[in-house]
């Protein structure tokens, strides 16, 4: 047999792949050994990072559970899942941004009536948010479901806080039949991402801070539609240009305006959020081969949102 050089390795590696049935596995397995050579050789890797990496990866297995989801912080603080949701974009009819699902999204939130609060007795200061749910064509969807999830003003989601009911801070709304929407809330705060695990120490190594800008998640769904993972940020929120996740986008910043609807004397009414979600149709075809939307039809999708792009990261939701 013959002694295998660096790029001689590489090749015998990929070779082996030969034989995978799937076409897909088999094109992200060639590429992901190809950077990794390539990544090792380009690093001059040494056996005591190897070991170092592999002893961190380890790491974020053992303290990942059915709450703690160390491998979607990881992926989240390296800019992956922001990648990923960028390059999924390319597929994609316009409509409202996305952005990331964050390791804290619970499924099963109660289904509530328009209007309703998610907040509970949440201390805070209290909000209100509405808008509507289009087509990317501005065309109001009616039964479209929010999901919807934040951290209290403490800065913890419910699973993270046990002086929070369960569920608090999540709830699912359905658009009226002019496709729009209203709940209540209290004001979300900026919050660490959990840095107390091997992500943490990643960070601080790196001379980074753990933060997100204040926000509030939604998924978006309607039957037809692309699923739209996203949140609203916070303007003015002192990391918004920094957020530790790479997650927050110029059209998804929202500001708080006074509520239309005046109470009686002395009471103020909440703040209020809104803000209008376009979904794109359903991926079935390439973007290349759907029809383009008349120029004339496109502002109103836009109207709020101010620019059109949209996806979602994990389509099996
Ligand atoms: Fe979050």
């Amino acid at each position: 047999m013959k002694t295998l050089t660096e790029n001689g390795l590489t090749a015998a590696a990929l070779a082996r792949l030969g034989r995978t049935p799937n076409p897909r596995m088999k094109q992200i397995m060639t590429a992901l050994i190809r950077h990794l050579h390539g990544f090792v050789r380009e690093t001059g890797l040494t056996p005591a990072e190897w070991k170092t990496g592999i002893e961190f990866l380890t790491a974020v297995g053992h303290i990942t559970d059915d709450k703690r989801q160390e491998f979607i912080l990881l992926s989240d603080t390296l800019g992956v899942s922001a990648m990923v949701d960028l390059v999924r974009h390319r597929r994609l009819e316009h409509g409202t941004d996305s952005s990331l699902l964050g390791p804290f999204y619970r499924d099963g939130a109660p289904e509530q009536p328009l209007g309703a609060s998610i907040a509970g007795n949440t201390p805070g200061e209290a909000i209100v948010l509405r808008g509507q749910v289009t087509d990317a064509h501005g065309r109001p969807l009616a039964d479209a479901l929010l999901d919807v999830w934040q951290a209290a003003p403490n800065g913890r989601y419910e699973i993270q806080d046990e002086h929070q009911a369960g569920m608090n801070l999540r709830g699912r709304f359905r658009t009226n039949a002019d496709g729009r929407y209203e709940f209540r809330s209290v004001k979300p705060k900026s919050y660490p991402v959990p840095d107390d695990g091997p992500v943490g120490m990643l960070l601080r190594a790196q001379g980074r801070h753990p933060y997100r800008p204040a926000h509030i998640h939604f998924i978006v769904t309607a039957d037809g539609y692309e699923p739209l993972i996203t949140a609203l940020y916070i303007a003015g929120d002192s990391y918004i240009e920094s957020d530790a996740v790479f997650g927050a986008k110029q059209w998804l910043t929202v500001g708080y305006h006074k509520s239309r609807a005046a109470k009686g004397k002395g009471e103020r009414a909440p703040d209020a959020i809104e803000f209008d979600f376009a979904l794109a149709a359903a991926a079935e075809t390439p973007r290349s081969r759907r029809p383009r939307p008349a120029r004339s039809a496109r502002p109103a999708a836009r109207s709020r949102q101010r620019r059109a792009i949209s996806g979602n990261i994990y389509s099996n939701i």
